[in-house]
């Protein structure tokens, strides 16, 4: 197979996490006898200062013209603390999924046996722990008008919106995926409260009966935020809006106790676009300690998701476990053991799926 694929190293430690997925991708484009080429785009703070748009015209025709983008990580504590900053790096991620099309991120949690032990959690709450939400990406509060400050600038304000069509198309893609996994949809929301949530609980109600076999449970988002800690292993599937997806895969990340391990993907549109969800970590960018797995699992999701190539993703999660097992990982996995850097784990991978 002929594969494009953009490649955004972004900000912080995206380039060196990147350029570990690429020598892995290579590998298993060299097993797998596939022809894989790459084209190399400017998103997020380098971005900005390069051009000053954190999300180039160049950048975009470079993702919508590729089979599937792999995408580092963006942002830059010179913005964080500066809410006067006119361009964001954000904004370049933002625009991107609109633009892209990429209504529905998928993010993961599941458990690494060998690393279960770093867990926040009690081992029998998280041993075992399987779920994913699928979080809407391209409506609600991120991105509803109005939003802004009176003339005064003594009074801000946020639109959250959706209309019927973007939520069903969400969450038929979550009831698909329940039907390939326990079956089980949770549907977060905050109908006791908010109008656009009693859109969503109305719409997955009229969606449930076209897929019998998928429970549906509908919960608050408080009362969510409060089990995923409790008792994570009651969930499968969960879908939601914008906002409460943003905060809760958060929260969901920690769980599994190796944040640096997750993937994402999300899809939408012909184009889909694979990240780790761990970001920029500015404090590591340059030295060559960050962890590359989140981002050598999101390359597997790649192909799985985006090429349909199930066994060239199994080989990349077989090689990142072998790894763990091994003990061939980063200072913030190690525990003690020899830490490895970034490109060291990078090569060894690679050597391993060719050897
Ligand atoms: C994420 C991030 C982004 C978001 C930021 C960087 C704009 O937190 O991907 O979850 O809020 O969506
Ligand atoms: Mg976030």
């Amino acid at each position: 197979m002929e594969i494009n694929i953009a490649l955004l190293p972004g900000d912080g430690i995206g380039p060196e996490v990147v350029a570990q997925a690429v020598k892995v991708v290579n590998a298993i484009g060299k097993k797998f006898g596939h022809k894989i080429s790459y084209k190399e785009g400017l998103v997020g703070a380098c971005a900005i200062d390069a051009t000053g748009d954190p999300y180039p015209d160049a950048t975009h025709e470079i993702c919508a013209a590729s089979d599937a983008v792999l995408f580092g990580a963006i942002g830059d504590p010179k913005y964080d603390n500066d809410p006067k900053a006119k361009v964001r790096p954000e904004q370049g991620l933002l625009r991107m999924r609109q633009k892209l099309g990429l209504f529905a991120n998928v993010r993961p949690t599941f458990t690494f046996p060998s690393l279960v032990h770093k867990s926040p959690l009690k081992l029998d709450r998280v041993d075992g722990v399987d779920f994913v939400f699928f979080r809407e990406l391209t409506g609600g509060i991120y991105f509803g008008e109005p939003r802004g400050r009176n003339e005064q600038g003594t009074k801000a304000f946020d639109t959250n919106v959706y209309s019927k069509e973007e939520i069903v198309r969400l969450a038929r893609m979550g009831f698909e995926a329940a039907q390939g996994r326990r079956k089980l949809l949770t549907c977060v929301d905050k109908a006791n409260v908010m109008a656009t949530s009693r859109l969503w609980r109305e719409t997955v109600q009229e969606l449930a009966p076209e897929y019998p076999d998928v429970k549906v449970e509908y919960e608050f988002v408080d009362a969510v935020a409060m089990r995923l800690i409790q008792w994570p292993k009651a969930y499968d599937v969960l879908i939601t809006e914008n906002l409460f997806g943003d905060i809760l895969t958060d929260e969901a990340s920690v769980i599994s106790g190796s944040m640096g391990l997750m993937p994402s993907a999300s899809l939408g549109s012909k184009v889909k676009l694979f990240e780790p969800i761990h970001g920029s970590y500015p404090q590591a960018a340059g030295k060559d300690i960050a962890n590359p797995l989140a981002t050598v699992l999101s390359a597997a999701m790649m192909f799985d998701y985006a090429f349909g190539l199930k066994e060239e993703a199994q080989a990349i999660s077989d090689v990142v476990n072998l790894s763990l097992a091994e003990g061939y990982v980063t200072e913030d996995i190690a525990d003690g053991g020899k830490a490895y850097k970034t490109s060291e784990v990078g090569d060894w991978l690679a050597a391993k799926i060719l050897g």
